[in-house]
């Protein structure tokens, strides 16, 4: 095998965390909002599971989460490359994206957050922990009830960084 330098900037590419998370959450002035979150993994899963994600937290999200202690995180499809791009070019500071984008919702079930339709699953979490290290901050949830089509999994919708956007391959 030949192996190419990757500068270390850019070796986080390398180590794709998999399918791309919509974070869902309500402000303290009652504005929904969504921001699409490419760095999540599951953190457990006795008794219940339990999801992390890192985020900036300049984002209105984290400042949601600070106040509502709670989130629904969605999972685009790859049909809805376009909705991630919008909701993660504008902050919801002082923007209600699902209006300005004619965004289609239904409402989350165990969180007080909107789901946009079409998504391929969808998961209500309690905050449990947040983490800052630098910069940045992880978000420790558990999973209050979740909904999904079936094979969820194949319409997930990926991202490795910049414009690469990919949907998972065939099963092996
Ligand atoms: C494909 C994609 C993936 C992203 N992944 C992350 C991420 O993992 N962590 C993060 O903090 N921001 C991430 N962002 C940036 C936020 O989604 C973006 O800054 C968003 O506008 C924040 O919105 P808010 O201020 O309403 O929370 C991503 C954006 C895109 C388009």
């Amino acid at each position: 095998m030949e192996y190419k330098t990757i500068n270390p900037t850019d070796a986080y590419k390398l180590l794709n965390c998999g399918g791309l998370v919509l974070v869902c959450t309500l402000s303290p002035e009652n504005r929904y909002n969504l921001a699409p979150i490419a760095w999540n993994c599951p953190l457990d899963y006795e008794p219940v599971s339990r999801v992390l994600f890192v985020i900036d937290p300049g984002h209105q999200t984290f400042k949601n989460l600070e106040s509502s202690r709670e989130f629904t995180l969605a999972l685009p499809t790859y049909h809805q490359k376009e909705l991630v791009e919008k909701t993660g070019s504008v902050s919801g500071a002082k923007l209600d994206k699902y209006k300005a984008f004619e965004i289609p919702f239904h409402d989350a079930v165990d969180v007080d957050a909107r789901i946009p339709d079409g998504v391929a699953a969808s998961l209500d979490c309690r905050l449990v922990e947040i983490l800052r290290i630098g910069s940045v901050a992880i978000i420790a949830g558990e999973v209050l009830s979740a909904r999904a089509i079936p094979n969820a999994w194949e319409l997930r919708l990926h991202h490795a960084g910049d414009d690469l956007y990919y949907r998972p391959g065939n099963r092996v």
